[in-house]
């Protein structure tokens, strides 16, 4: 039997790179790409690519990522995080391919006070979050479209919450971090081996029933406060941290206060088994120390 393509499109980000380290060890043939050497905007070079790829999966890492930089640059982030997923449906079609598309929590308002779940209203609050939701409309229309949203990611790869922390951490004696805003981590790894299961499965089974909305963060929740406490007792880091509200730190986006979503569906389905997020970021830290 011939092995199954899987196309990764932005695998040079945080997640796109988990996927290609996970890839080394599976039996699948993986054809990774990002800009620009595919660049989602340029649908005639997209097609072209998949129409040769031929894949039966298509994962979606690639977006407009910038949260703040997008309110001033908010036809840039649409054509890439909205009119980017459409033109990968399409592409997607061309070959009956499966789409995967990532997208965020900040499709919601944070003013819940429960764990979101994947019917619950969307409403975003920021043009990030806006141009997401219609990348999520986009995946959601087409027969063989799953979207998968998540929060708070970081990994070993890129820049992110955690290095960011580390380096501050170690430069500073003080440091104020918003404890009003409450999510789950996620690291990037337990989120690309979530996606590769899901990718197993759709294409084992091959059934439209698996389309849709999942929501995937680690386990467990906390403020960024926490997120940045926990930081440093595990790396033994110094630094004088204290609680600020959002006010005190105001930024060009607006960020959801209470983002937490429920990820029973996606566990019920794929029988995936999540870390807290304690335990992951002790795995990515002792990652990083090597
Ligand atoms: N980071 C978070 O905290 C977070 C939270 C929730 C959801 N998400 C979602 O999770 C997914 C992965 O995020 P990430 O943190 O891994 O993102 P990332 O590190 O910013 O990587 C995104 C990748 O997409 C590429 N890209 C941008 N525009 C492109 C285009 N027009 N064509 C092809 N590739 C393009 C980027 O290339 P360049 O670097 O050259 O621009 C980059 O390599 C995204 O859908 C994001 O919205 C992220």
């Amino acid at each position: 039997m011939s092995k199954r393509i899987y196309v990764v499109i932005g695998s040079n980000g945080q997640l796109g790179s988990e996927i290609k380290e996970i890839s080394q060890n599976l039996e699948v043939d993986f054809k990774f790409y990002d800009f620009p050497k595919i660049d989602i905007t340029d649908l005639a070079k997209l097609s072209a690519i998949i129409k040769r790829d031929k894949p039966s999966v298509i994962i979606n890492c690639a977006a407009y990522t910038a949260v703040d930089k997008a309110e001033s640059e908010p036809a840039l982030a649409e054509l890439v995080n909205a009119t980017g997923v459409k033109n990968i449906v399409e592409a997607a079609k061309l070959v009956d391919a499966w789409l995967i598309q990532v997208s965020t929590d900040y499709v919601f308002d944070g003013m819940g006070y429960k764990p979101y779940n994947e019917k619950d209203a969307t409403n975003p609050q920021s043009v990030y979050g806006a141009t997401k939701l219609q990348g999520e409309m986009q995946a959601c229309a087409y027969s063989k479209g799953i979207v998968v949203r998540t929060a708070w990611l970081y990994s070993t790869f890129g820049n992110n919450f955690v290095k960011t922390m580390l380096r501050l951490g170690k430069e500073r004696e003080t440091l104020n971090v918003v404890f009003d805003q409450v999510g789950s981590p996620t690291y990037a790894h337990d989120l690309a081996s979530a996606l590769l299961t899901i990718a197993d499965k759709i294409t084992s089974v091959n059934d439209t029933f698996f389309s849709g909305i999942y929501h995937y963060t680690n386990e467990g929740v906390c403020s960024w406060y926490d997120f940045t406490r926990e930081i440093f007792d595990m790396e033994n880091i110094g630094c004088n941290l204290f609680p600020i509200e959002s006010a005190s730190y105001p930024t060009p986006a607006k960020r959801p206060h209470y983002s937490v979503l429920n990820k029973n569906k996606i566990k019920a389905t794929f029988e995936i088994a999540i870390p807290h997020w304690k335990h992951s970021l002790a795995t990515c830290l002792s990652k990083l120390n090597k």
